[in-house]
């Protein structure tokens, strides 16, 4: 679990702000959901046998004996917020994003947390696969937005309540005949959980697999027919994707279309991002039969992509320096002045010498410095430099307040250090 420190944070910001933004173009709005939850929500949603589930969970008795547990993604409790609150009542397709802190007891490395941020969006109550590609567009979209370049999207159909269970035990027979191959966990899952082995990352586990069946050669006529559409609305989008059949996502409600945004950025922790279609989920969580689709992306993963191009904090546009009681007295009264009006306006605190007070002014980038003391005041006239060219000119005390925003705002002062 980390902190996330000013240098980091804006990044931070910057990311939320584009989620923002970029999702609203899109028609989601944003919803805010607790970050713990009654225990069976998870299990009946993940799916009892995921790793997640079996091994991740943060759970803990409440006084009252509840069994609670901090939520290690966010479909499932904004699955039940929906039904909760009815929000199929409002509109048939609701359109809902989320952003914020899950938790899963993994073993910690570079892209994986115990305490880790998504930004995840759902959209429920349309199974045509355009809203698929709707989804995998503005998903698209936002990487461009943030200017993170360097991922693929893999896309794969893991089929439905029909076609799922005839791939299941194909897929059974074929592990069954290869089990003394496998590791050890994947003995175990092969009969509970089969398509988690093609995601195991023991090298034997793979060469064994090599040559196992495909999802996508035993969809049923509906499923078959969503994946070609889906394909063929991202061409005419121009959406680059690999067709990925052996890709099965940790978490057991996907129906139909899955996929994810891998990186080779980032070691073995490769996707930024992910998700797919649960048209199952919320009838069997107690609510309506209303199909759904979504992703989330791992907000941890995203700065880390962003590597070098990190955000900058944003460099004060004014420093004022004071020299004399009265004159800081008159540059404090002057600096809040100047914050009201919208202008990021600093000064040194404490007493220092003209030469401490440039120095800091330099060190924290300032556009221009102030310099007002004594002199300045009897004078009416206070110094104005300007830290990008050097020059330094007199400035009237008389009305500075919208001189100076009116300089301020109107230059490239808002520039990054
Ligand atoms: P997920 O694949 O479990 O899907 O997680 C989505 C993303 O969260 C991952 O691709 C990764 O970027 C990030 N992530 C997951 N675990 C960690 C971790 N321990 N540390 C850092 N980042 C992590 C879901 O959670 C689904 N709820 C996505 C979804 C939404 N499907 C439909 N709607």
């Amino acid at each position: 679990m980390n902190d996330i420190l000013p240098g980091e944070v804006e990044t931070w910001q910057f990311l939320e702000s584009e989620a923002h933004r970029i999702f609203q173009l899109y028609g989601f709005a944003e919803v805010r959901v607790p970050v713990v939850e009654k225990t069976e929500l998870f299990c009946r949603s993940i799916g009892e046998t995921t790793d997640i589930v079996e091994k991740e969970m943060y759970t803990f008795s409440d006084r009252s004996d509840n069994s609670l547990t901090l939520r290690p993604e966010g479909t499932a409790p904004v699955m039940r917020a929906f039904i909760e609150h009815k929000l199929h009542t409002l509109d048939p397709l609701s359109r809902l994003y989320y952003m914020g802190p899950m938790f899963r007891y993994e073993r910690p490395q570079k892209g994986r947390y115990r305490q880790f941020h998504q930004i995840g969006v759902e959209a429920i109550g349309v199974d045509d696969p355009m809203m698929d590609a709707q989804i995998l567009a503005m998903l698209d979209h936002y990487f461009e937005a943030v200017d993170i370049r360097n991922v693929e999207l893999h896309i794969n159909s893991l089929g439905c309540k029909q076609c799922r269970p005839r791939y299941r035990e194909t897929l059974t027979g074929y592990l069954e005949s290869r089990l003394r191959s496998l590791c050890a966990d994947c003995q175990r899952r092969y009969l509970t959980n089969p398509l988690r082995v093609l995601d195991c990352k023991v090298p034997a586990c793979q060469e064994a697999t090599v040559d196992a069946p495909s999802v996508l050669d035993l969809l049923c006529d509906d499923c078959d027919t969503h994946f070609r559409q889906l394909q063929a609305h991202l061409h005419k989008l121009g959406i680059v994707f690999t067709i990925n059949a052996r890709m099965v996502r940790g978490l057991d409600y996907y129906t139909k279309t899955t996929f994810e945004m891998v990186t080779n950025q980032l070691g073995s922790q490769n996707a930024v991002a992910a998700g797919g279609r649960y048209d199952g989920l919320i009838q069997d969580l107690g609510g309506p039969a209303l199909p759904g689709i979504g992703f989330a992306m791992g907000v941890e993963r995203l700065v880390l992509m962003k590597g070098d191009q990190r955000i900058a904090p944003p460099r004060p546009q004014v420093f004022l320096a004071a020299l004399g009681d009265a004159a800081t007295d008159e540059a404090f009264a002057l600096m809040t002045r100047l914050q009201r009006l919208g202008l990021r306006a600093e000064m040194a605190f404490a007493g220092k010498s003209l030469k401490a007070q440039m120095r800091r002014a330099g060190k924290l980038g300032a556009r221009f410095v102030l310099i007002l003391g004594d002199e300045e005041l009897a004078s009416g006239q206070a110094q104005l430099r300007d830290m990008d060219d050097g020059s330094q000119t007199p400035i009237a005390l008389e009305g500075i307040g919208q001189a100076l925003a009116a300089r301020c705002l109107a230059g490239p002062a808002t520039g990054s250090r």
